[in-house]
C-alpha cells in the first residue's frame, strides 16, 4: 500500500482498538495511540479535561473508540460518566484536530441505539434519531465533531450494531450459560438484533480510513439482522446446546434496569447503506458464519 497514514487511535486498549491497531499496522500505516493509563504512546485525563495535544501533530487521522463501559447499572453518575467520557474526549480531540494546519480526518465510534430502542421500520443511515438515553448518547456524541466537520474535513460515524466476540462484549458475556445448557431466548425473542463479527468491524473501520467516499453516518452492522430467537437457535446449534430456557422480560429489568432495556432487549433491525454502497465486503455475513468464526 502506498497511501500509508499515521493513525491516533483512543482506546486502543479495548475490545475493539486492539485488532483495530494490530490490522492498521499490517496495513502498514502508523499508529500512536491515546490513553489514560501509561500503556498508551501519549496520554489524556478525560475526566479533568485534559489532554497531551501533541498526540494530533501531524496525525492524518483519529479514530475515536474510547468510552465509559455501557455494560453497567445505570446510576445516575455512570450515566454522566458514559456521556461525559465520550462527548468531552471528542470535543478534547477537535479542538487539538482544529488547531492543526492539515487537519485530519475523524473516524469516530458510535451506535446503532442512535435510531432508539423499539422500531417496527428497518433503519439505514438516512433514518431518523430515535428515543432513549443511549440515543441521546449517540447524537451528543457524533455532535461533538461538528467544528472539524463543518471545516470540510471528512468525518465518518461508525454506528457500530452488537460486536460478536468471544473475546468481550455481549457475546461473551452470554457464553457460560449457553454452555451450561441453560441459555435460551430474551423475552419473547421477537426483537431483530443487529450484529456485526469483530473480524468485520475491524475491517470496516480500515475501510473508513481509508476509504474517502465514506462520510457521515456509517452503520456497522452485517448486511442481515436476526430475532433474538433465531440468534439464540444459531448459537445452541454452533455450541451443540440445547437453548429452552428463556430469560422473561421481566427478570432483564429486575437485573439490568434501563440498560437492559436499551441492549438485549432492544429491537432494532439496521441495514448497512453506506458500507453496501461502497461495496464493502463482509468475511461473515450470516449469523451461523459469524457464530462459528468467533467460536
Ligand atoms: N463492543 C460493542 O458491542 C459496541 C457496540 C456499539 C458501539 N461500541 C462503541 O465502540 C467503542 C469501543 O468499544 P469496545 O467494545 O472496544 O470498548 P471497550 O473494550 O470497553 O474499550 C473502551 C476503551 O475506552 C477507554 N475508556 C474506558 N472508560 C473510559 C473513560 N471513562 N474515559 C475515557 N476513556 C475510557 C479505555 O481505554 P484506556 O484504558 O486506554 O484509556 C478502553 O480500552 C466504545 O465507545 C463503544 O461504545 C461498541
Amino acid at each position: 500500500m502506498s497511501d500509508t497514514k499515521t493513525i491516533l487511535v483512543t482506546g486502543a486498549s479495548g475490545l475493539i482498538g486492539t485488532p483495530l491497531c494490530a490490522a492498521l499496522r499490517a496495513r502498514g500505516h502508523t499508529v500512536r495511540t491515546l490513553s489514560r493509563s501509561d500503556r498508551g504512546d501519549f496520554k489524556w485525563d478525560v475526566a479533568a479535561d485534559t489532554m497531551d495535544t501533541s498526540a494530533v501533530d501531524g496525525v492524518d487521522a483519529i479514530v475515536h473508540l474510547a468510552g465509559e463501559s455501557i455494560a453497567q447499572r445505570w446510576t445516575e453518575s455512570v450515566k454522566v460518566r458514559i456521556m461525559k467520557s465520550r462527548v468531552d474526549s471528542t470535543r478534547l480531540l477537535v479542538d487539538a484536530a482544529l488547531e492543526q494546519s492539515e487537519k485530519p480526518i475523524y473516524i469516530g465510534a458510535s451506535g446503532i441505539s442512535f435510531y432508539g430502542i423499539d422500531r417496527d421500520d428497518v433503519v439505514d443511515e438516512s433514518s431518523e434519531t430515535g428515543q432513549g438515553f443511549l440515543a441521546e448518547v449517540a447524537r451528543e456524541w457524533e455532535g461533538a465533531a461538528q467544528p472539524l466537520e463543518a471545516t470540510g474535513v471528512r468525518c465518518a460515524y461508525m454506528r457500530t450494531g452488537i460486536v460478536l466476540s468471544a473475546k468481550g462484549g455481549a457475546l461473551a458475556k452470554m457464553l457460560t450459560p449457553f454452555k451450561l445448557g441453560v441459555g435460551g431466548r430474551i423475552g419473547d425473542g421477537q426483537q431483530m438484533m443487529s450484529w456485526i463479527s469483530l473480524e468485520d468491524l475491524v475491517q470496516a473501520y480500515v475501510f473508513a480510513v481509508e476509504n474517502d467516499a465514506l462520510t457521515g453516518p456509517v452503520n456497522a452492522v452485517a448486511p442481515e439482522a436476526v430475532s433474538n430467537a433465531d440468534f439464540t437457535k444459531t448459537l445452541g446449534k454452533v455450541l451443540g446446546r440445547p437453548t429452552i430456557f428463556p430469560l422473561p422480560t421481566q427478570v432483564v429489568k429486575a437485573l439490568f434496569g434501563d440498560m437492559g432495556k436499551e441492549t438485549v432487549l432492544s429491537n432494532l433491525a439496521v441495514l448497512p447503506g453506506q458500507l453496501i454502497e461502497h461495496n464493502f465486503q463482509w468475511q461473515h455475513a450470516t449469523i451461523e458464519k459469524a457464530l462459528q468464526a468467533s467460536l
